[in-house]
């Protein structure tokens, strides 16, 4: 058959498509566009699609992206809430060695968090329950990581992080830390809340369509950089949480979920500069070589 005849029909619509592609000389781009036209016409085949429906989900595209700025990426929500970020994110995140599991980073991670001390608040204004992070960053021996940078954000005790919220400092609820000489880090916060993703918008639309909540559960988000180790994008997700097993965005992985303790110990309440009670969360980070550091180059 003559692909670059006319007479498009239910039938050869792939490969019509196809063959006027074939002067492409990018492999990976005709690749790509390859297996995305053949799944794309088998979907619509398989649903005959009516023509109503084929408007609506152009309205619904053309939605997502008159929504998107600099302060929102709706094809990104989209993205996490069809479950493809974390597709993607398993691909190119497969671990060895019991390291510890990436998870999405999402929209909310901003550079220039303040450099902070050992044991420094990341909690600008003080609003909140008390809580207290201590960790170590390991290699897959077990030897401590000394000087792994680790970006911290998680949200306020209302469930929004200081981007979203007018109310809250500059910088709330971000730190950088780095391990010390035993690998271990500690610094002060407050317990995160579960929270919705953004929902007044075509994917808010589309969960609510699909009876499906934006909600995911309380978590802090981590990204751990260290020589010679692959960078780790991650969170701590509290146990306990009831969103544990619906997250929106499908990011939870049981290796992620930590007990974040209440603790009523005045002595060491005193010693933090705290009174009453306050929580506690322990958590073991193990990096990935990189690949050029396993083979020695
Ligand atoms: C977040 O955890 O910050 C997040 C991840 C995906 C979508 C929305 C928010
Ligand atoms: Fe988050």
């Amino acid at each position: 058959m003559n692909y670059m005849a006319r007479n498009f029909t239910e039938d050869n619509s792939a490969d019509l498509v196809l063959a006027r592609n074939a002067g492409c000389d990018d492999p990976r781009l005709q690749r790509i566009m390859e297996v995305l036209v053949r799944h794309l016409h088998a979907a619509v085949r398989e649903l005959q699609l009516t023509t109503a429906e084929w408007e609506a989900a152009i309205g619904f595209l053309t939605a997502t992206g008159q929504i998107c700025s600099d302060r929102r990426q709706e094809f990104i929500l989209l993205s996490d809430t069809l479950g493809v970020s974390m597709l993607v994110d398993a691909i190119n995140n497969r671990k060895v060695d019991h390291a510890t599991p990436s998870t999405v980073l999402g929209p909310f991670h901003v550079d220039g968090a303040p450099q902070s001390a050992m044991g420094d608040s990341i909690s600008r204004d003080g609003k909140g329950d008390r809580l207290l992070v201590h960790g170590a960053v390991l290699a897959p021996d077990g030897s401590p990581i000394e000087g792994a940078l680790l970006d911290v954000w998680q949200t306020s005790a209302d469930g929004y992080y200081d981007t979203q919220d007018p109310t809250q400092p500059d910088m709330n609820l971000r730190g950088l830390f780095r391990t010390g000489a035993d690998g271990r880090f500690w610094f002060r916060s407050i317990v995160p809340a579960s929270y919705p993703i953004p929902d007044d918008g075509p994917v808010g639309r589309m969960l609510a369509a699909l009876k499906r909540h934006p909600m995911r559960p309380a978590h802090i988000h981590f990204i751990v950089d260290a020589p010679g180790y692959d960078r780790l994008t991650t969170h701590i997700f509290r146990e306990g949480d009831p969103y544990l097993e619906s997250d929106a965005v499908f990011g939870v992985k049981d290796d992620l979920v930590v007990p974040f303790d209440a603790v009523e110990d005045p002595d060491w309440a005193a010693g933090l500069g705290v009174s009453g009670c306050f929580h506690h969360a322990r958590i073991v980070i193990r990096l990935q070589p990189t690949a050029a550091a396993v083979h020695g180059r």
